[in-house]
């Protein structure tokens, strides 16, 4: 089995890529990633040297080198994480979301018709699905939930997943979708709200929290949506859509007080800052539908997820050091001013 792993060295894909290569010893991971400032690859630097993995740095959206990559690979499957993520990046500047987001998913699927395949699939995120008010907590996201988009990061998105369903419908090609709800652990870049907080109160700085802190996310360790993308590439039904969430909905001020406490920082850190344009209330998942077909099920709790990932910071603070040290310092002054 050949799978290519597109966008391997950014915060999840690493972490699928890390999974996918220890449970299968037999299987070639190809990572294909141009290596934005959100790759890295000293991440992946523990699996360099393992003969069935093969680093490609190359950008989704170039057709040629893409057709390429398949001629001389000959994947079985894609998996597709490469995208722009943060959703604040959207609203300065959409345009890169729109070439990687939908363009760079079109090229894929145009190679994977071009050369045939056993499985594309698409990691979407729950954004697509807009938000949920916070004074109705029996509502979850369904499958069937309207697509419902609210930033050009989640309208990128959600264009991707539409026409990842049409190339279904149109070509038969054999497609599926998973829709995560906010990821947190190892190797997540210091610019989202778990390592930027956990980066600022260990070097003493303020908490940049936007508005009241009130909106609602659906925390789940990374470890488990890689579980659950290796389950339904595996065993899921092609053409369909499945959610993937911990039933685990945390304001964002409950979170920067819990990192807080477990480092031992002062919540005095804790500074409100404007809110984000458009800034989503609640997300909120209903996984029936993958815990009833595949058997999913997140294993890690939020409590024991947050002091790994605390720890895992502490213990490669090059990591991010290295990463809020060079070109990333001025997206964060432009964001928070020199905070
Ligand atoms: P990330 O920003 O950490 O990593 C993205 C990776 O894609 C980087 O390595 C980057 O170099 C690569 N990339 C970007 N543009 C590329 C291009 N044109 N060609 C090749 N490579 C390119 O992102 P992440 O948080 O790991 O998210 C991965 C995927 O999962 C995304 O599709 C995202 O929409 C989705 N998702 C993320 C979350 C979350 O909480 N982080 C939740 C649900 C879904
Ligand atoms: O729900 C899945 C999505 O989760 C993914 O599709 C995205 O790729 C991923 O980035 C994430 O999006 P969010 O916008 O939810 O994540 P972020 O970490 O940027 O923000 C989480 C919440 O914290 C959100 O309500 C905004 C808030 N926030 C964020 C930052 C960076 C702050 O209050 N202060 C901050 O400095």
């Amino acid at each position: 089995m050949t799978i290519i792993v597109t966008g391997g060295a950014g915060f999840i894909g690493s972490n699928f890529v890390f999974h996918m290569l220890n449970k299968y010893p037999d299987y070639r991971i190809i990572c294909l990633d141009c290596l934005t400032y959100a790759g890295n690859l000293s991440t992946l630097a523990p699996v360099m040297d393992n003969p069935n993995f093969r680093f490609v740095k190359e950008d989704i959206t170039n057709r040629e080198a893409v057709y390429k990559l398949f001629e001389e690979e000959k994947p079985d499957m894609v998996v597709n994480f490469a995208a722009e993520s943060h959703v604040d990046r959207s609203i300065e500047d959409p345009e890169v979301f729109l070439r990687t987001n939908i363009m760079g998913t079109a090229v894929l699927m145009d190679a994977c018709r071009k050369y045939g395949i056993k499985r594309y699939h698409q990691v979407s995120t729950d954004e697509v699905y807009g938000d949920l008010p916070l004074d109705r907590p029996d509502l979850f996201f369904t499958e069937e939930t309207p697509i419902h988009t609210s930033s050009p990061y989640s309208s990128s998105k959600a264009s991707a997943d539409l026409l990842v369903l049409a190339y279904h419908r149109t070509y038969g090609l054999p497609v599926t979708i998973s829709r995560c709800s906010n990821n947190y652990g190892p190797y997540h870049f210091p610019e989202k709200l778990i390592p930027l907080m956990i980066a600022n109160a260990l070097n003493d700085k303020p908490l940049p929290v936007y508005g009241k802190g009130e909106n609602v996310r659906d925390w789940l360790y990374v470890e488990d949506h890689c579980r659950a993308i290796d389950l339904i590439i595996h065993n899921g039904r092609v053409g369909e859509v499945y959610n993937v969430g911990g039933h685990n909905e945390m304001t964002n001020i409950d979170i920067v007080k819990i990192i807080c406490k477990e480092l031992g920082k002062p919540e005095s850190l804790i500074t409100y800052v404007a809110d984000r344009k458009g800034h989503d209330m609640r997300y909120a998942i209903d996984p029936t539908k993958i815990h009833n077909e595949l058997g999913w099920l997140p294993e890690t709790k939020f409590a024991d997820g947050i002091k790994k990932t605390i720890k895992w910071y502490l213990d490669n603070k090059e990591w991010w050091e290295t990463i809020i040290s060079g070109e990333y310092q001025n997206y964060y002054e432009k964001m928070y001013g020199n905070r």
